[in-house]
This record gives structure tokens, C-alpha cells and sequence, in this order.
């Protein structure tokens, strides 16, 4: 039998992953080297000319690496102790055992891109530590943070029609309550296009209100299986026993716009009696620009507490009851900023699949989690899904994302030709979405 297809790279030049390492990562690193630049007096107020040095050196170490990938430089060990140091060292050792003795070594232009992306944000995360006492400065806080105020205005539609519809929500039939299910997990997904590390940094914000936007997006999902979702989530719940769990893990994506359409399903799915807990895991650090991470999540709840709106800020006291109550609970895990393929998780993080083994139902969020779960591999269109996934089962799941990158798995014949003639990006600009479900029929 043949093995899985080869990994999207930027060998391929002209790709996309070629054009990311080429134009975008740069860009990236010099908006991070910029900030360093530009929070200067901050962190001389903070910490004196130590912070100055700290400055300093971080920025060497930014500016170091990105002329590492602009000179397309072996893919060197990382040097700083950490927890997970070791397991990326491993890797970078078995990325060289899958290269021919004339590849030399892993390099940014010849390696499998979704592992030298990985690496590169593992690097900034690298030069930061190695530059005490700004070890724990976030380079993209501010971005995403910029995300989320500039899209104001749409936080405020959501919320104030999330609270509108919990007031009501007993009363629904049926039809009704699949309806609402239906538009929050389409929020989710539009939020999607709402990440910062496909714009190279630049802001994208949702200014307008989504929900006005819904009917119009719907020619722009490919894979379309969120009747499969109903009929999972609303039989947990007529077959429920009083006082059993139904668990819904959402790996989320991106802080900002994004998180908020997330914490508006998870409410939704706790309201409507679909779910009875979720789990959310977010990054260890800082990661692809715009993830969300444990400070990120507290920070926008706070912000929604204490917003001027009376609806936001419901939205927000209630959140920070759904934890405290330990309906909702935010998790971490070393994992989710490894390079690995899911298919590996069951390997390198038994206890994490364990863990996702006890969700009834697993979203996960956004474009990098998609590649993840297909291995960032150059499959056919038409490959089914459940195959894509490569052996990684852990529970019914269902990538909601859009599309910003050169993978796509389970079209229907012709689909994917069709849409390359029409539109040649289309697999990379955002504009397309999936909910794509593996579990059983
Ligand atoms: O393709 C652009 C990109 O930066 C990819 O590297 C990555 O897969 C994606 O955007 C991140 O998107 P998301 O936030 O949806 O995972
Ligand atoms: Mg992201």
C-alpha cells in the first residue's frame, strides 16, 4: 500500500508554503522585532537598563533568525532548557532521517512547512526566554488585543443576541433550537477568517456585524456536515441520564474576534442543554501570531465583565461563572505547539488523547489545527476525511475552519478542479469554510 502523500513544503516554489517562508515569515519577524523596538521605555520603566539589554537581546536573536531563514539555514537544535526542548530536538533529528543523504540537512526551504512554521514561532518564543528579565513579554499581545477592540461592534451583536436568546431559549421547538444551533456554529466558523498570521501581523477585525452576513456566506462552505452535529448533540441530550455529562472539547484558535464566536457557541451548547461541560485548550505560548492563550482567555473575559454594555458585560460575569463553577474549564497542554501531526498524538501525548478520548464531541477551531489533523499532506481533493486523519480517532470530531492553506480532503469529485478554474486562491484567502465530521454515521 502506499504511504501517505508528501508534506506541502516550500521546495515546491510558487506554492503557497514557499510564498509563507518567502514573504510572510519575514514579515512577521520584523513586525516582532518592531514591537521590542517600540515597548522600550516600557520595559526600561519596568526593569532599568537590564530591561534595555533584555531588549537588546532579544531583538539580536529575532533579527539572527530571520536571516537564518532568508539564507535558507539548516534548521539548528533549540539551546534553551524547556519543557518541551527536548521532544523538539527529537523531531529536528527525525526531519533529518527522512532526508537523502544529497538534502543535507532540514532547511527552511526544503523541510515540511507546517514543521519550520512551527519551529519559527518555537524560536520567537526561544529568543524571548533566552532575555530574562522580558521573559515573559507576549510579542502579539497587543495585536491581538487590537483585534478584539476593533471589532467592537460585532462583540455587542453577538452577545446581546446570545442573551436575548437565553431568555427564550426553554421555549424554543425543535426546529427552532436546531436553527440557533446552526448560527452559532457558523459564527464560530467566520471567525475563523479573523486570524492575524495570514495578513503577515496586519489587522483584520470583524467590523461589521456577522449575523447579518450568515445567509450570504452559506455558497462558501465546501463541507457541510453540521446536520451530523444536530443529530449527535441533540441525541446526547434526549438520551441523557440526569446528572451524567455530556462533554464538548473545543481546541480553540485564534484570541481576539474569534474567541468570542467560541465562548458564544460554548455558552449556547451549556444553555440549550446540548452539552453539560465543554473543555477548551489553548496554547502554552505565545503561537502563529493571533492564538488564543490562558492570559488572552481570562483578559477577554475581564474585558466583557467590564464593558458598558449591558449585554457584554452579562456575557462576561456569566463566563467567569461557567468557570468557577467548573461547567467550562480552560486547559493546556505542551502538544497543541509541537510540530506533530495528530496522528502522532496518541505516541507523543498519551495523556492528552486520553483526555480528548472522554469528549463526546471535538471541535477544532481554525486553519493550522486542519493541517494538523491532515498531516499538511498533498492529498487528493476527493480523499474521505476519516482517511486524512491517518488513524487519529479519539472521539467524534469536526474541523471548523477556513481555508488558508493548500489542503483540502473530502470534496466531491470535481469540486476542487472546479474551484481552481474559477479561482485560483481559493484554497488559501479565508474566503471558504468546512465543518468536516469524522465519528460514526
Ligand atoms: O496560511 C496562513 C497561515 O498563517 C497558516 O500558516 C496557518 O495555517 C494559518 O494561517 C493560521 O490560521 P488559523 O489561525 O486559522 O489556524
Ligand atoms: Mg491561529
Amino acid at each position: 500500500m502506499a504511504g501517505p502523500p508528501a508534506s506541502l513544503s516550500a521546495r515546491d516554489v510558487g506554492s503557497f508554503a514557499y510564498l509563507s517562508i518567502k514573504d510572510r515569515s519575514p514579515q512577521i519577524l520584523t513586525k516582532a522585532i518592531d514591537t521590542l523596538h517600540r515597548h522600550k521605555s516600557e520595559f526600561f520603566e519596568k526593569h532599568g537598563e537590564k530591561g534595555l539589554e533584555a531588549e537588546k537581546k532579544a531583538i539580536s536573536l529575532l533579527s539572527k533568525l530571520r536571516n537564518e531563514l532568508q539564507t535558507d539555514k539548516p534548521i539548528v537544535p533549540l539551546v534553551e532548557k524547556f519543557v518541551d526542548t527536548d521532544i523538539w530536538n527529537q523531531y529536528l533529528e527525525y526531519q533529518q532521517s527522512l532526508l537523502n543523504e544529497s538534502d543535507g540537512k532540514p532547511r527552511w526551504f526544503l523541510s515540511p512547512w507546517l514543521f519550520v512554521e512551527c519551529y519559527m514561532y518555537r524560536r520567537i518564543h526561544e529568543a524571548i526566554i533566552q532575555s530574562p528579565p522580558i521573559d515573559d513579554f507576549d510579542i502579539f499581545k497587543e495585536l491581538k488585543d487590537q483585534n478584539f477592540f476593533e471589532s467592537q461592534e460585532s462583540v455587542i451583536a453577538l452577545c446581546t443576541h446570545l442573551q436575548e436568546l437565553r431568555k427564550t431559549i426553554e421555549d424554543l421547538d425543535e426546529n427552532q433550537l436546531k436553527n440557533e444551533f446552526l448560527k452559532v456554529l457558523q459564527i464560530s466558523l467566520w471567525g475563523n477568517k479573523c486570524d492575524l498570521s495570514l495578513s503577515g501581523g496586519e489587522h483584520i477585525s470583524q467590523k461589521t456585524n456577522i449575523m447579518n452576513s450568515l445567509e450570504d456566506l452559506k455558497p462558501f462552505i465546501l463541507v457541510n456536515d453540521m446536520d451530523r452535529l444536530w443529530s449527535l448533540l441533540s441525541n446526547c441530550k434526549k438520551t441523557r441520564e440526569e446528572e451524567s455529562v455530556t462533554r464538548v472539547d473545543i481546541v480553540l484558535d485564534n484570541s481576539g474576534f474569534e474567541l468570542i464566536t467560541d465562548l458564544v457557541l460554548a455558552d449556547f451548547l451549556l444553555s440549550s442543554k446540548l452539552a453539560t461541560k465543554i473543555h477548551f485548550y489553548g496554547k502554552t505560548i505565545p503561537w502563529f501570531v493571533s492564538d488564543t492563550t490562558i492570559h488572552d482567555f481570562n483578559w477577554t473575559i475581564k474585558q466583557l465583565k467590564h464593558s458598558n454594555n449591558k449585554w457584554v458585560s452579562q456575557c462576561g460575569v456569566d463566563w467567569e461563572d461557567h468557570i468557577k463553577t467548573g461547567r467550562w474549564v480552560y486547559l493546556d497542554h505542551i502538544f497543541w505547539t509541537l510540530p506533530h501531526e495528530f496522528s502522532a498524538m496518541s505516541q507523543v501525548a498519551p495523556d492528552l488523547y486520553a483526555a480528548l478520548q472522554k469528549a463526546h464531541l471535538i471541535f477544532f477551531k481554525g486553519d493550522l489545527n486542519y493541517r494538523k489533523l491532515t498531516g499538511d499532506r498533498r492529498w487528493e481533493f476527493t480523499i474521505p476525511f476519516h482517511e486524512a486523519l491517518s488513524g487519529f480517532h479519539p472521539a467524534p470530531l469536526c474541523s471548523i475552519r477556513t481555508l488558508k492553506a493548500e489542503v483540502q480532503v473530502g470534496l466531491q469529485p470535481g469540486q476542487g478542479e472546479q474551484l481552481t478554474a474559477s479561482e485560483p486562491n481559493w484554497l488559501t484567502t479565508g474566503k471558504y469554510g468546512v465543518f468536516q465530521f469524522d465519528g460514526p454515521l
